[in-house]
């Protein structure tokens, strides 16, 4: 039977939520993109940027009237006045620019992935725990309006038992940028293939089985992979990221009762739709958008949480990010891709 209509979103506006000094640990891409979509959407305040090149961080706080600016990320980890530091170093950098920021009582919202594998978010979270400070992944998709409707119909069971979900993440880039370097933990992996791998954890768990085939790429990073999972009830899940080309970077969520089409790219703001076997379709209409229209989102909710006394955040707890990671060790595990600083990846019992 179908529901009559889709629930609403809860997300609250951006700009209600209470106001944190921001630290900006490592201005490059996202920090920009970040900066630019709060500054413009929340009364937060990017109040500190910690570069390692104290020219870097003075540029990048005139162009965005920062008030601080610090040539190193240790001075900014013990800046007097802010409340929490967003780390958006490359992925090899996350565990430790988070582990400096934690250890200064600053809280933090890491850039996706959390960290380079499952035992770097272990040990985030175990020394968020152990100083009582909020940490929290930046997977923003989770905190978009969008998927809090999403959730509300996979708790309402709308979909029915969900059998399959297939994902995928494919993008061009300029072979300059970083994705093609092996010593910052290049390919689709942790840059594109988190989202897939996120949205299916976060739908089905952890699969009981996984088989994983990959490429790689001239430059000595992974080019391509895929992987099929299984999981308890016999769902299964497919994802696919690679760094050839654009994809419509789509998702679905199969049910026995409906399927689920979030409009690509799926981890950005826009649409989706639900369709029952009876011809019914019911959609989700929101803009579609891209850093600017969604980051912001995910700063509010982080400030609420916090003003609210927790150190997680609902919408994408730590284990859940661990969860992520263990799924993306295993995929590396049998693909025989290892990062810099791992000494492999231990077999999965
Ligand atoms: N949420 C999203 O949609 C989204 C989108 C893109 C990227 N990301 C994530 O954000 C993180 C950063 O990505 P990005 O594209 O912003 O990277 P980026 O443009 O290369 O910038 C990263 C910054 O980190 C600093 N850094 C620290 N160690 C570095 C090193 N060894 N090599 C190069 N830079 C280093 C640099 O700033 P200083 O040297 O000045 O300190 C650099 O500007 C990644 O983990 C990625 O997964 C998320």
């Amino acid at each position: 039977m179908s529901a009559a209509t889709l629930p609403q979103s809860r997300v609250p506006g951006s700009r209600d939520a209470p106001v944190l000094r921001w630290g900006i640990m490592g201005p490059g891409w996202i920090a920009e993109r970040f900066t630019e979509s709060i500054q413009t959407n929340t009364g937060q305040v990017i109040a500190a940027v910690g570069s390692r090149s104290l020219s870097r961080a003075k540029a990048f706080a005139e162009t965005y009237d920062v008030a601080a600016a610090y040539g190193s990320y240790e001075e900014l980890a013990a800046a007097p006045d802010i409340d929490i530091v967003y780390v958006c170093t490359p992925h090899t950098g996350h565990h430790a620019a988070a582990a400096l920021a934690i250890d200064a009582g600053k809280h933090v919202l890491i850039e996706k992935p959390i960290g380079l594998n499952a035992d770097q978010a272990r040990d985030i979270a175990a020394r968020a725990e152990a100083a009582g400070v909020f940490a929290a992944e930046a997977m923003w998709t989770f905190f978009l309006p969008k998927f809090d409707v999403i959730r509300q119909i996979l708790d309402a069971g709308t979909l029915g038992t969900i059998t399959t979900v297939v994902a995928e993440y494919g993008e061009h880039f300029d072979r300059t940028h970083r994705i093609f370097s092996p010593e910052l933990a290049g390919g689709p992996l942790l840059d594109l293939g988190t989202y897939p791998l996120a949205l299916v954890t976060e739908v089905l768990g952890s699969p009981q089985r996984l088989l994983a085939v990959g490429q790689p790429h001239e430059s000595g990073v992974n080019a391509q992979l895929s992987a099929v999972m299984e999981f308890d009830g016999g769902a299964q899940a497919v994802v696919n990221t690679h760094v050839h080309n654009f994809t419509p970077t789509a998702a679905i969520v199969v049910g026995s009762e409906a399927t689920l089409t979030i409009e690509g790219p799926f981890n950005m703001p826009g649409g989706f739709e639900v369709r029952f076997p009876d011809g019914t379709r019911l959609r989700h209409d929101e803009p579609s958008g891209g850093h600017f229209e969604g980051l912001h989102y995910e700063a509010a909710a982080v400030a609420r949480a916090i003003a609210a006394g927790s150190t997680q955040s609902g919408q994408r707890t730590l284990a859940a990010s661990i969860r992520t990671l263990e799924v993306a060790d295993e995929i590396r595990r049998q693909l025989g891709v290892v990062f810099p600083g791992e000494a492999g990846i231990a077999a999965s019992p």
